[in-house]
């Protein structure tokens, strides 16, 4: 399966750090943000790997990224016209390289313990999403689920009233309809083309796996996730291996 990492988006709640650069390349502990994604992807043997970022600071990302070699992976790169379009519009930019295959799609801010290597060789068909018990739902997209507990019956992106505690991470597997699923979208209320509608075609169509990520779990969008990620990696020198 190939892999993608969507590092576009302006990074608002990061300003003005997002002013000088493009979040994804800000610093948590000793690395840039993007490169705990690729590694993700990387540890879940994911070794072809298409960067989606904004057109502002795209020569930044090849600058530092360079060909992937030095990260054992091999890197393609690819431009979103519109940086405040949405992630499920930034993930449009894939098909080609997706070459009607399944792919692995991560958010360039998510730092993820687990390794999800078993979860990509057993994946069959649909969506997989990967849910995080988490004390703040609503900044998330947050799964609803039936009487059962066992059912998702859909995903609200940031609820107000939040019908559950758990956070669909950055981490999604996809087969190839992802794409088909995308093109019927319509803008949501903040302007964007949100993954989570697309998600939500899945549901409809029954088509929906989920799993709970047992480690830790960041999404660094925001300062103080930023900062708590950092001081995290900072006690294992760049990994979650706690001195
Ligand atoms: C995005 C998604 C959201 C998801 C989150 C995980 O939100 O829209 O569904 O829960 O990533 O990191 P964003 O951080 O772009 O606001």
């Amino acid at each position: 399966m190939k892999g993608i990492v969507l590092a576009g988006g302006l990074g608002t709640r990061l300003r003005p750090l997002t002013l000088i650069t493009n979040k994804h390349l800000l610093p948590v502990y000793n690395k840039p943000m993007i490169v705990y994604p690729i590694e993700t992807l990387r540890r879940a043997g994911v070794l072809e790997i298409l960067v989606v970022c904004g057109r502002e600071h795209a020569g930044h990302f090849i600058n530092f990224l360079g060909s992937g070699r030095e990260y054992g992976v091999k890197l393609s790169y690819a431009v979103q016209d519109k940086n405040n379009a949405g992630i499920a519009d930034a993930l449009s930019y894939s098909e080609d390289f997706a070459d009607k295959g399944d792919i692995a799609v991560i958010l360039g801010d998510n730092i993820f313990e687990d390794d999800f290597a078993h979860a990509v060789k057993a994946f069959k068909t649909g969506v997989s999403i990967f849910l995080k018990k988490v004390k703040d739902p609503g900044r998330y997209g947050v799964p609803v689920f039936d009487v059962t507990g066992k059912k998702i019956i859909k995903i609200e992106e940031k609820p107000r009233d939040p019908k559950s505690n758990y956070a669909q991470t950055g981490l999604y597997l996809f087969d190839n309809r992802i794409f088909s699923f995308i093109k019927k979208l319509k803008p949501s209320k903040r302007g964007e083309l949100e993954m989570t509608d697309a998600i939500n075609q899945y549901v409809r169509a029954g088509t929906v796996n989920f799993s709970l990520v047992k480690g830790r779990w960041y999404d660094t969008g925001t300062i103080d996730s930023l900062l708590e990620a950092a001081l995290q990696m900072q006690k294992g020198d760049g990994s979650f291996n706690s001195k």
